[in-house]
């Protein structure tokens, strides 16, 4: 036996016990001849004493242990003096007096301290380290944290009959609006594999075949643009139910993360149940976000009626222009400086505003770059729909409504960093529905799906598919929390002609069609029953529960920024006989 007890268990009831523990040497200490290690793993720290009176070959063995050495320790468990328990450590209250040693292995000094979160290295000698780098505690949690939330989840849909089902990673393109990546086929050249984007397909597939209420712990892989939110591949709790509507998908999984929150992390609070509701375009028009963070109010105030006979310029010209005259009220932001106002400006630029007007409600009456255009009656119904007091700051944007909301969007979520206005214990779960089902491409100037092609619009709408686009909804719904998009499904088409018609529309080609999703129009004509779904995006949650500023930090072995992995170098070269292989040729 290696070890009778971990480092984490050891307490006073254990006081008297011959133990044998294995582990890292997280510190030592050297007091007057007497050597004190901390030994760790990953259930704990244990405080363990060397005898100056062992034998000369022991204490000889141990005079070079340094940091994270692995050793084995054989020692009685003591109480220790009065007056030197340590409070903080869960061990604190024993030490363990040792009797014999072995170094298992020693250790180079290392690249990284793993004992205490001071002094990390930048992110890259992090990852390229990540086996010491998920040594420290944080990172443990971390780990074990998501551990618990896929467990949970597990459990909870195992007992309401769920099934979880693998599906393929080889497999073809399922678009979910990133690039693919691909795998080359050595017995078929010239031909390839697409990683999944998600199981869409096969989930809809496994409804086909009667599985009934489908789940998997479900890796997705996308080549996109990274971000702190995005990783090439990541992971989903993909589920799919068939004979529901949209509230029966919705109720599962509000009751499902209802429950697990605060199994998993007893200090997130809900900010409500039954969780909120709000229309896509309500959403849009409330927060200026189709994720919005519900943890603070600053809502965005509509002002266009209160100016249509405004005198100045800039409200006039986005009037004129078809606009609206938006605002967001600021709380307690009325002295804010010259500087912070033309920062708040600037950053309302990069979102697309041509400017942004202020009012600042003092007690001398208003001020700001907005006060001398605005007449008192005017200036009265604005503090009437805004509700401002005396110390606000108002903040105006005037342009075309997209605009307006983004930009007011955008600067709600950075005077929520600035201001410190949302507490980070709240978990504001809130449930976003009737997106509209196509979104223009200004680019390309044509329809493409908002979501994924095989969501269902809403049937009242279908006469609208050929007239007016733009106006037809979807039966597609999205949970957000704090502002990120946690997770998103929808009702899908289950009927062959809808599907058909869906792909026309979007513009792909008949062969085009045939050879990309054949096998799931055929599906439709076997009796696919209706169904729907969704899929939660895990790192996103595991990332909040564990108030982290991105995934990376709960993936055990993520990609860097660069969508590299820095510990094994990968992508990388190959050899030139497996290319040869694949019947694949470099360009230079
Ligand atoms: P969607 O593409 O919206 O839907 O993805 C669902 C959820 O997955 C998470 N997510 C990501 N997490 C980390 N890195 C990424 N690159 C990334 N991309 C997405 C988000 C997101 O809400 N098949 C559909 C679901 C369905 O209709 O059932 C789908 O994949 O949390
Ligand atoms: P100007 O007349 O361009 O100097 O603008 C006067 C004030 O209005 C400045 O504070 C600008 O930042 C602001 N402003 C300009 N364009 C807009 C706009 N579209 N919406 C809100 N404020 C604006």
């Amino acid at each position: 036996m290696y070890k009778t007890h971990s480092c984490g268990e050891l307490q006073t009831s254990h006081v008297g016990q011959t133990v044998t523990l294995a582990g890292w040497v997280h510190r030592r200490r050297d007091h007057g001849g007497v050597i004190f290690f901390d030994l760790r793993d990953r259930y704990g720290i244990v405080q363990v004493t060397i005898n100056p009176n062992l034998s000369k070959a022991t204490l000889d063995s141990v005079a070079n242990v340094r940091f994270e050495w692995v050793l084995q320790i054989t020692g009685v468990v003591q109480k220790r003096p009065d007056g030197m328990a340590n409070p903080k450590m869960e061990t604190g209250e024993i030490e363990v007096i040792a009797q014999s040693i072995e170094v298992l292995n020693p250790a180079k000094t290392l690249p990284m301290m793993v004992s205490d979160d001071t002094d990390l290295p930048d992110e890259n000698t992090r990852l390229k380290y990540r086996y010491l780098d998920l040594r420290r505690e944080k990172m443990n949690r971390n780990m074990v944290l998501r551990h618990r939330v896929i467990k949970f989840m597990r459990d909870y849909l195992d007992q309401r009959n769920f099934i979880e089902v693998e599906t393929p990673i080889l497999f073809k393109a399922t678009p979910e609006g990133a690039r693919d990546y691909l795998v080359p086929s050595r017995i078929h050249a010239g031909q390839f594999y697409a990683l999944p984007q998600s199981p869409q397909q096969l989930k809809q597939l496994l409804m086909v075949a009667g599985m009934d209420r489908y789940f998997q712990i479900a890796r997705c892989f996308r080549d996109e643009d990274l971000r702190g939110d995005r990783q090439p591949e990541f992971t989903q709790l993909d589920l799919e139910m068939s004979f529901v509507h949209r509230d029966d998908v919705l109720e599962m999984v509000e009751g499902l993360y209802t429950e697990m929150i605060p199994a998993v992390a007893p200090h997130k609070k809900l900010l409500s149940t039954p969780w909120p509701k709000l229309s896509y375009k309500e959403a849009v028009e409330k927060y200026g976000s189709d994720k919005p963070d519900l943890r603070f109010g600053m809502e965005l105030l509509d002002l266009t009626d209160i100016f249509k006979a405004t005198d100045f310029r800039v409200f006039q010209s986005a009037l004129e222009a078809g606009g609206v005259i938006k605002c967001i009220v600021t709380p307690d932001s009325a002295d804010m400086s010259r500087k912070e106002v033309d920062a708040l400006t600037e950053s309302a630029k990069t979102f697309g505003a041509k400017g942004l007007a202020t009012l600042a409600v003092t007690a001398e009456g208003l001020k700001g770059t907005a006060a001398k255009f605005v007449k008192p009656e005017e200036a009265e119904q604005v503090k009437k729909i805004t509700g401002a007091k005396e110390g606000d700051l108002i903040l105006i944007a005037a342009d075309k409504r997209a605009v307006v909301n983004k930009v007011l969007g955008a600067l709600r979520l950075i005077l929520r960093d600035k201001l410190n206005l949302a507490d980070k214990d709240l978990m504001a779960f809130a449930w976003v529905v009737d997106f509209p089902f196509f979104a223009w491409n200004e680019d390309e100037q044509k329809w493409e799906s908002e979501h994924h092609p095989f969501t269902m619009p809403k049937i009242e709408d279908l006469p609208k598919f050929d007239t007016n686009p733009g106006e037809v909804l979807s039966d597609a719904y999205d949970m957000v929390c704090n502002g990120y998009e946690m997770a998103s499904g929808s009702i899908r088409i289950h009927r062959r002609d809808i599907q058909l018609k869906m792909f026309q529309l979007l513009g792909i080609k008949d062969e085009d069609i045939q050879a990309k999703f054949g096998h799931m129009l055929e599906a439709f004509e076997y009796g696919a029953p209706p169904h729907g779904g969704m899929a939660p995006g895990i790192d996103r949650l595991v990332m909040l529960l564990a108030d982290e500023p991105n995934i990376r930090e709960v993936i055990a072995f993520p990609k860097n920024q660069n969508a590299r992995d820095v510990m094994a170098d990968a992508p990388s070269p190959v050899e030139q006989k497996q290319l040869k292989e694949l019947h694949i040729k470099i360009s230079e």
